[in-house]
């Protein structure tokens, strides 16, 4: 099989799997005082620093969560639930991700007011239309991705969270499609922000790096003010109760350990692997399009997403899976649904066009061979879809 999803979810690392089966076969309760208890505080709150050495925190603001929706939510909802009156709005950037949306979406029904901001041609949130937004006043939360998960554009993670400091707004970062890819510094892109305002939260998801499934972290600054969707323990700073998954946090934090010291060579592979999968794509269908950033350094290592003309995204899937070739149409929670990406059309392209895209997004498994499975049907596959 040909596995080119893995912005979906990659492999589990196989020291993640080990560190996770030795701890999960531990007993006791982070919480309790006894021995075993105690035991089990330990290494969550190694894990925590761990963790916290590789986002460049510090070890108290990591709020362990089961991923990236849970984290976004948490993040969206709590900062605006602590907003302070008149502040009601949230500033969001048009190609953000459906955990995004749609806790935005749930905020205004709730009587949030959404500030949309459009991105550019290929994906990217402009600083200055960003800026705006979070200076219009009233604004509660902003938030952004530091990578997009569907096209691969990189944003100027930085630069936004300047601009929310400067307009004392608090800024959630969305780095799941970036952790593993990019330098991801809380603290660097924090800066000297004043108290709760900037970047006061990042979310991050373990699935994408190696962890097992139901892993993450809410980085969530000191100042931040932000109100507990979970209700119910101490734990966590009161942000997120319940008993702490204690084997999950230590599988995390070494495959985070292990996505930041690989990172720098892996991206230079996968960015080899990439430029040859495009350049044969584009070589043998010359209506094919690269959607995003065509600079190499202006998307994700492993991020090749395309637009077929006139090829229904869900008959070159089909075709591409008959052929053995794992690929996708956008982000996972939209697969299978047939709904065009909304990113796509953020873009500028049609909804016609947001049908007929693919992602392929490789990982630490890719190899050379991969990419010649793709290109040795790609051609005939877009042939039989198109009907040309
Ligand atoms: C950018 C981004 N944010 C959030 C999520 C949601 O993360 P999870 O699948 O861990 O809930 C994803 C998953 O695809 C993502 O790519």
């Amino acid at each position: 099989m040909h596995y080119l999803d893995h912005a979906a979810t990659t492999d589990l690392r196989p020291e993640a799997a080990e560190e996770w089966l030795r701890v999960a076969r531990l007993t006791g309760n982070a919480s309790s005082t006894h021995g075993a208890g105690q035991q089990a505080r330990r290494i969550l709150e190694e894990s925590r620093e761990r963790l916290a050495a590789v986002l460049e925190c510090d070890p108290p603001e990591v709020v362990l969560t089961s991923g990236g929706t849970e984290s976004v939510n948490l993040a969206v909802q709590g900062l605006w639930r602590s907003r302070i009156a008149p502040a009601d709005a949230v500033v969001l950037p048009d190609a953000e991700h459906h955990a995004t949306l749609d806790t935005a979406a749930a905020l205004a029904a709730e009587g949030a007011r959404v500030l949309p901001v459009p991105v550019d041609a290929v994906g990217r949130i402009p600083v200055d239309r960003f800026a705006a937004a979070v200076a219009a006043g009233g604004v509660a939360v902003a938030t952004a991705l530091v990578a997009n998960n569907e096209v691969g554009t990189v944003n100027d993670a930085a630069a936004l969270a300047h601009a929310a400091a400067g307009a004392g707004v608090p800024l959630h970062l969305d780095a799941v499609a970036a952790l593993g890819h990019l330098p991801v510094s809380f603290h660097g892109w924090r800066g000297d922000a004043p108290a709760g305002a900037g970047l006061v939260a990042l979310s991050v998801a373990g699935h994408k790096i190696g962890a097992p499934v139901g892993t993450g972290a809410l980085v969530v600054a000191r100042t931040a003010r932000l109100a507990a969707l979970l209700h119910g323990g101490a734990q966590q700073r009161g942000l997120r109760a319940g008993t702490q998954d204690v084997a999950g946090a230590a599988a995390l934090a070494v495959a985070a350990e292990r996505a930041e010291s690989d990172r720098s060579a892996e991206s230079a592979r996968l960015g080899v692997l990439r430029d040859r999968l495009v350049a044969g794509i584009l070589g043998s269908i010359p209506d094919a399009r690269l959607l995003g950033d065509g600079d190499p350094l202006g998307r994700l290592p492993g991020n090749a997403h395309l637009l077929f003309p006139g090829a229904p995204s869900e008959s070159l899937l089909f075709l591409l899976d008959r052929a053995g070739i794992s690929a996708s149409a956008g982000s996972a929670c939209q697969a299978g649904v047939a709904e065009p990406s909304h990113v796509v059309q953020a873009l500028g392209r049609s909804e016609a066009e947001a049908r007929s895209v693919i992602r392929f997004s490789l990982g630490r498994t890719s190899t050379d061979a991969d990419v010649d499975a793709v290109l040795a049907v790609i051609g005939d596959a877009y042939a039989r879809a198109s009907g040309r």
